[in-house]
């Protein structure tokens, strides 16, 4: 039997973090530059059932059964186990990988969850689809991150630019202009679920203060869809500006996400703006074609960690 493949890309959200999971909507598109993979080899010498699961890159290496079912990994294993309920399983070794930074906001929980199912349920002779793959993550999604809106599971599961709002059916964006994105690491690290426990422990405080700047999100974020998909790249660039403008008031930005920004304004970025949990991680700027060398260096110059480009097109799935 052959070696089983499943994978996942990264992804960035352009509009509307946090306030997605007040109910406002967001955009996120994939990022294939970086991907997680899950490789499942059938284990010829252990009995029916065994399950090794290693993920070299974090120290990983234990078999299914020693590890808590609400270990992540362990997880999205167990839930197509169930989804599946296959008469037999064959011992197989799930070796895990990733290229997507940690913690950066770029959904490496989700994509590893995501590869996993589908590396799993192909060994098992089953390809799920991509609405129950999706469903599957979601479960994995609130371990990591306790009130997860969905977005990221979906995003990379689908593999393309999503509109998204919680609890309402996923709607997949169609650009008409390309646009060209860098995507800067300021290489510090802040699990989401602090941030967006911050958040809501802010918004219980002050829910009037809060929902108003969660409403600015999603109209930004309207706006935002419609200059994307229309091709309207100036309005969009400073669309993203406002919503950093708005981030911070929910106090989730940190200087240096701050000074990457500002680096990548001075070099011609239209706009940018920190992408996903934030407090670190990463930063998302617009860049025209032409100022993309120029704005990477600008960026590596201050301190980014890794600085990734991705260009969204029609064509982008
Ligand atoms: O996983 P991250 O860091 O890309 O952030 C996800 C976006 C949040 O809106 C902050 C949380 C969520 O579940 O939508």
């Amino acid at each position: 039997m052959a070696v089983i493949l499943g994978k996942a890309p990264g992804k960035i959200i352009l509009f509307g973090e946090h306030a997605v999971v007040f109910g406002q909507p967001a955009i996120a598109i994939p990022v294939n530059k970086v991907k997680a993979a899950a490789r499942v080899f059938p284990d010829f010498d252990s009995t029916q059932g065994h399950i090794q699961i290693q993920a070299l890159d974090i120290g990983l290496d234990e078999n299914l059964s020693d590890l808590n079912r609400n270990h992540p990994l362990a997880a999205a294993v167990y839930l197509t186990l169930d989804a599946l309920e296959p008469q037999n399983i064959p011992a197989f070794t799930l070796q895990l990988s990733s290229t997507i930074p940690i913690a950066a906001g770029m959904g490496s929980g989700a994509a590893v969850t995501v590869a996993i199912i589908r590396g799993v349920s192909a060994f098992l002779g089953h390809t799920l689809p991509d609405p129950v793959v999706a469903e599957l993550s979601f479960e994995v999604e609130k371990i990591h991150h306790g009130n997860p809106s969905g977005i990221d599971n979906n995003v990379v599961t689908y593999g393309k630019p999503v509109y998204f709002l919680r609890d309402e059916p996923i709607k997949f964006l169609n650009v008409d202009e390309p646009t060209h994105w860098l995507i800067a690491d300021t290489g510090e690290k802040t699990p989401t679920y602090e941030t967006v426990s911050e958040v809501h422990k802010k918004h219980a405080i002050a829910p009037q203060y809060y929902d108003q700047i969660f409403i600015k999100i999603g109209n930004l974020t309207r706006q935002g869809c419609d200059a994307l998909t229309k091709g309207n790249l100036s309005l969009l660039g400073q669309l993203l500006t406002e919503n950093q403008r708005l981030l911070q008031l929910l106090d989730v930005s940190s200087p240096k996400i701050e000074h990457l920004i500002q680096a990548a304004m001075d070099t011609g970025a239209s706009g940018a703006k920190l992408s996903g949990g934030g407090r670190g991680g990463n930063i998302i700027a617009l860049v025209p074609a032409s100022k993309l060398e120029l704005t990477k260096s600008a960026l590596i110059e201050a301190g980014a960690t890794m600085v990734i480009s991705t260009k969204l097109t029609k064509e982008s799935k």
